[in-house]
């Protein structure tokens, strides 16, 4: 699945990526744009970083469970939901249909 029209970016890599970034460091603070650098790519219109977060807090969890490591991980994106549900979260990119590739 494309998530990221601009760069071209599937859904697979950005976990490959995540992986990759958590293997170096299990307990390192990811966000949209650190994943990016990463993949020598950058944001441009950063319409898909909302589901680039979903895809690094339902990657993270899945990592850190297999590894069973305390709760603190889970209790913090726990928190970090409560937050969207809080401030709000848009339910999609805010563009047309005829604007998406996929
Ligand atoms: S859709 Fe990813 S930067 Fe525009």
């Amino acid at each position: 699945m494309l998530i990221c029209h601009c760069n071209v970016i599937t859904a697979k890599e950005i976990e490959e990526t995540i992986i990759d970034l958590l293997d170096a460091d299990p307990w390192v603070l990811i966000v949209p744009a650190k994943v990016y650098h990463a993949m020598h790519k950058r944001g441009r219109c950063c319409g898909c970083f909302p589901n680039v977060v979903e895809t690094i807090i339902r990657v993270t969890e899945t990592y850190h469970a297999r590894l069973q490591a305390p709760g603190d991980v889970v209790s913090h994106l726990d928190r970090v939901r409560a937050l969207r549900v809080q401030f709000g979260s848009r339910p999609h990119e805010g563009r047309t249909t005829s604007h998406r590739a996929a």
